[in-house]
């Protein structure tokens, strides 16, 4: 199937395996574009259809997802304007390609991983469940959203000096009294994902992809 046009510059592959109703979002980091997750996407959930949209913002030429004033401090009212933009374009596409609208999982990486924390914040009804990859605290919302019913996975590298540990650990906060099913892991290492990253995002997807089948089946 060509991808339709839409309101963000995506990349679109269809569900192979029929039994499978989610979809994942995928969200690249800074500079990087929607072919970026496609690899990490099929491996994450083989079969799964994946929605992989390329985030409008440019820093210097890097696509991004929101502007921020400086590394780590973000431009609040623009990162609130794109996040309302990606969940309209999420449900666009929902229509457009016949997704299942209540079966998404976001699966973000370090920028990509913030506006997914954005949406999860601003606009819950968008996703199901999110792997979230060196994520920070994108903003505080005014309304504690509800998240209950909604699995969370939160990936850190040890020595991160962007997603912190401690950033880290108020993002879990967060999402735990909102009511979300948080699971956290902080792994050696720094900003950029590793293997074992990944292992562990295989791991949880695999604990939970029978689980996502029931849900959407209701
Ligand atoms: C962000 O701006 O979202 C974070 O600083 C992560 C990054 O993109 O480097």
């Amino acid at each position: 199937m060509s991808e339709k046009k839409l309101s963000f510059t995506h990349r679109f592959i269809p569900a192979t395996d029929p039994t499978i109703t989610e979809t994942l979002l995928l969200l690249h980091g800074t500079g990087g574009n929607e072919n970026d997750l496609l690899g990490l996407g099929s491996r994450l959930r083989p079969g799964a259809a994946l929605l992989s949209p390329r985030g409008k913002v440019l820093e210097n030429g890097m696509p991004r997802f929101f502007r921020r004033l400086a590394e780590g401090v973000f431009d609040v009212e623009d990162l609130k304007k794109q996040t309302h933009a990606l969940a309209e374009f999420v449900a666009e596409a929902a229509q457009a390609y016949g997704l299942d609208e209540h079966n998404i999982t976001a699966v973000g990486y370090s920028n990509g991983a913030n506006i997914a924390g954005g949406l999860l914040l601003l606009r819950p009804e968008t996703l199901a469940a999110a792997a979230l990859l060196r994520p920070m605290v994108p903003l505080l919302p005014e309304k504690q959203p509800d998240l209950k019913g909604k699995e969370i996975l939160i990936l850190s590298g040890r020595s991160d000096p962007i997603a912190t540990p401690t950033e880290t650990a108020r993002l879990v906060k967060l999402f735990s009294d909102a009511g979300a099913a948080v699971k956290a892991h902080t792994k050696p290492g720094g900003h950029q994902l590793s293997e074992e990253d990944i292992r562990a995002a295989e791991a949880w997807f695999a604990s939970r992809s029978t689980k996502a089948e029931s849900v959407s089946k209701r």
